[in-house]
């Protein structure tokens, strides 16, 4: 979903919310406290240098029980391409020698029987199609017989989010041939489109003649949508708090929504992650006083809805029909326990979500105990047999936090093909420890667990937990209980095959400044940015262009250390505060966002999301060689608050980039961010996501294809009219070598 740093004002913006008015401390008390020199620079300081990919698949396996991975060729020079130039045009750019191809876009149909797509509003049976704003995206291989297979490199399933769409006063316009009603209430065909074209595709693709494509005739495809009947798994199943008309015992529920960020899991399922799914749904203005003031208010205002809030599309407004009604969270009905109404809906919303993808009769399954709150990616810590799994994820909003789950299963190798494998879901990511990260200044962090043998949480002032289902469901009132960091919107978070360290991209953050007003906290050694950048002749404030963090655990599963990896920025801002990675031309970025490493080649893959930089460049991804925590030294930033005085803040910040670490190897169209990716195990084909090319349009622009922003893909010779769509590309090599040589 598009998070521009520049977006106008709106009343409401869905995407980027900032509820946490939590007195967490964000460093405030430790500003300025000088950093032991010691604890940052101790560990190993390994030196990357021209980094040469000879026995990588050894050394990022080692120890674990992560599938093996075939070593790339010996002698080929990681990023050994030439850097891709930032740019303006409407293509998706990437180096000589590789070729980029889209292989499916918005609508394409997924169904034997279903039309081509028209791309001029009037297409219909959008179950059977591609959905819209395609993001996080993870691929499962299939063998000769249709069956899993974890080393094919030629055939397998592509599990695709369908996280949004493009959207101008509550309509979705590219969908709708006329740009569709902008006013209550809206159509109810108009509504059963966009509910359709959000949640989740699986599809099978194949390389064949050299060339890859989706197989639209597959019987293994399949959606779902925002109305999919899911599963409500671990500590909150049957809990009162998710009790409606649909379901009254509290387990099930309907549809997956806002889908972003992924992950795979060991025993071959896909997760997604539900992220900015509170916008969808409406409360009445008076709310709060039907609910007796009780503390349903308090969550419901902590997740970002307040009572009178609209929601994004008014999907409520479509009749009396439940499909309808279910969007609106407000206390209608009369019951004591909310079977009548639908006030708990939103409950039901917000989760890790499992999802067999190769088995489209098995029922989804929301995995509560990964908590809730604005998911993005669910990236697994290292596969140790007997040891227990971590599962690393951030909360995307300002000042939200980082969390991990820790399984109270040890890890059996033997599980990883298991023919039930939503039953091995069950068996980890049900029962286990969810933590919120603490961030120290002086390079340490602690993990904190969310549970009620935790005075600070059963103690909570605002907020009086019941049980672990209570907990799970406010994950965010939790973390705020226990004091954990805000930082500066936690997008994908990834693990490092070849030492398990732990990279998060922290995308941007208009809320950090030096003189903090309302809703604005100061820079901490965490997320210790805040400054001012221009976009012609509008103020970016804060942390416009964003920077990653990455931890690596300690002996302890309740202690990290961490540094900054990289700070994005422009090449040509001041290198004492803004450019600190001193990036260059061919290495600046902006609002990192998409983050994957892969498994075959260790090359860490970083995807914007940006809106600050775009005046110079359409968004990106960048390929990294990163090296380890604690490689670099610790930098102090001096800001001078209003009243003259002074104050350090002093950051532990990574080895500087050079040319043989970080390169930019794609620049996508007008309007788009780049999300997701996933590979071939053998490193050879690569698939992204090019999400809401177009996205300024504009519907009064509907009717005139040269005012659209993007004509891409239909520039690019992919299908018929000029609407831009989302899309998958396929990149491949030339000489039939590894992505990123
Ligand atoms: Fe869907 Fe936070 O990006
Ligand atoms: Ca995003
Ligand atoms: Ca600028
Ligand atoms: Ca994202």
């Amino acid at each position: 979903m598009t998070h521009r740093v520049d977006a106008p004002e709106q009343a409401i913006d869905f995407n980027n919310e900032n509820a946490n008015t939590s007195a967490n401390p964000t460093f405030e008390s430790v500003l300025g406290a000088r950093l032991s020199r010691r604890g940052l620079l101790r560990g190993s300081v390994g030196s990357v240098g021209t980094a040469m990919l000879a026995g990588f698949g050894v050394s990022a396996c080692g120890g674990s029980d992560d599938p093996a991975v075939t070593p790339p060729p010996t002698g080929s020079k990681l990023l050994g391409f030439g850097a891709v130039p930032k740019s303006l045009a409407d293509v998706v750019a990437v180096p000589a020698g590789y070729t980029a191809s889209v292989i499916f876009a918005l609508g394409d149909p997924i169904a034997a029987g279903v039309a081509a797509y028209k791309n001029d509003g009037t297409d219909g049976d959008f179950d059977k199609r591609a959905g819209d704003h395609h993001d996080g995206m993870e691929w499962f291989g299939l063998g000769a017989d249709g069956k899993r297979s974890d080393n094919a490199t030629e055939r397998g399933l592509l599990a695709i989010n369908h996280e949004a769409t493009t959207d101008e006063k509550l309509s979705s316009y590219f969908l709708h041939a006329n740009g569709g009603t902008t006013t209550l209430p809206r159509p109810a065909a108009e509504i059963d489109k966009e509910t359709a074209i959000h949640g989740i595709a699986v599809i099978e693709v194949a390389k064949s003649g050299g060339k890859w494509a989706y197989a639209q005739n597959s019987a293994l495809n399949f959606r779902l949508t925002s109305l999919s009947p899911i599963e409500i798994s671990g500590p909150a199943r049957g809990s009162a708090q998710l009790f409606t008309k649909f379901s009254p015992t509290g387990t099930t529920t309907r549809g997956t929504l806002n889908n972003c960020g992924t992950g795979r899991t060991p025993w071959g399922t896909f997760l997604t992650g539900e992220e900015n799914w509170f916008g969808y749904f409406t409360r009445g203005a008076a709310d709060d006083a039907a609910r007796g003031n009780d503390k349903s208010v308090t969550s419901l205002k902590r997740y970002g809805r307040t009572q009178g809030a609209a929601s994004r599309h008014g999907w409520e407004s479509g009749g009396a029909d439940d499909k309808y009604q279910r969007w609106n969270n407000s206390k209608t009905g009369t019951s004591v326990d909310g079977t009548d109404d639908y006030r708990n809906e939103m409950n039901g919303m917000g989760y890790i979500v499992e999802i067999d993808a190769y088995d489209k009769t098995r029922m989804a399954k929301k995995r509560t105990g990964l908590g809730r709150f604005a998911h993005e990616s669910a990236a697994f810590g290292k596969v140790v047999a007997g040891q227990p799994l971590s599962i690393y994820m951030g909360d995307d909003s300002r000042g939200e936090y980082i969390y991990k789950f820790v399984s109270t299963a040890t890890w059996n190798a033997a599980d990883a093909n298991a023919n039930d494998r939503l039953a091995i879901g069950d068996k980890y990511l049900d029962s286990g420890k969810l933590y919120a990260a603490k961030f120290n200044a002086d390079g340490t962090g602690s993990w904190v667990e969310l549970s009620l043998t935790n005075t600070a949480i059963s103690g909570y002032a605002t907020y009086k937990f019941a049980d672990a289902a209570d907990i799970v469901i406010n994950t965010r009132l939790a973390a705020d209980a226990v004091g954990a960091t805000k930082m500066d919107r936690p997008e994908w978070n990834a693990v490092n095959p070849a030492n398990g360290e732990v990279y998060f991209t922290l995308t941007n953050n208009s809320a950090r400044s030096a003189n903090p007003g309302s809703g604005q906290y100061l820079p901490d050694a965490a997320n210790p940015r805040a400054y001012t950048d221009m976009k012609g002749t509008t103020k970016q404030e804060g942390n416009p262009n964003g920077h990653m963090v990455r931890l690596k655990e300690g002996t302890s599963v309740l202690a990290f250390t961490w540094d900054v990896y990289l700070f994005g920025a422009e090449a040509s801002a001041d290198k004492t505060l803004i450019n600190i990675s001193a990036l260059t031309d061919e290495q600046d970025f902006s609002s990192p966002d998409g983050l994957a490493f892969s498994k075959a080649t260790g090359i860490c893959w970083i995807q914007t999301d940006d809106g600050a930089y775009t005046d110079v460049s359409n968004c990106m991804m960048m390929a990294a060689v990163p090296g380890q925590v604690g490689d670099g030294s610790k930098k102090t930033l001096t800001y001078t608050k209003t009243d003259g005085s002074k104050f350090d803040v002093v950051t532990p910040v990574g080895k500087a980039a050079t040319a043989d670490t970080l390169k930019r190897f794609l620049v996508g169209p007008k309007g788009c961010e780049i999300t997701g990716l996933t590979e071939t195990p053998d490193g050879k084909t690569i698939f992204v996501n090019i999400q809401h090319p177009g996205e300024s349009t504009g519907m009064a622009n509907l009717a005139d294809p040269a005012k659209f922003q993007s004509q891409w893909p239909a520039n690019a010779g992919y299908g018929a009219g000029k609407r831009p769509r989302s899309a998958t590309i396929v990149i491949t090599k030339n000489d039939g070598g590894n992505i990123g040589t």
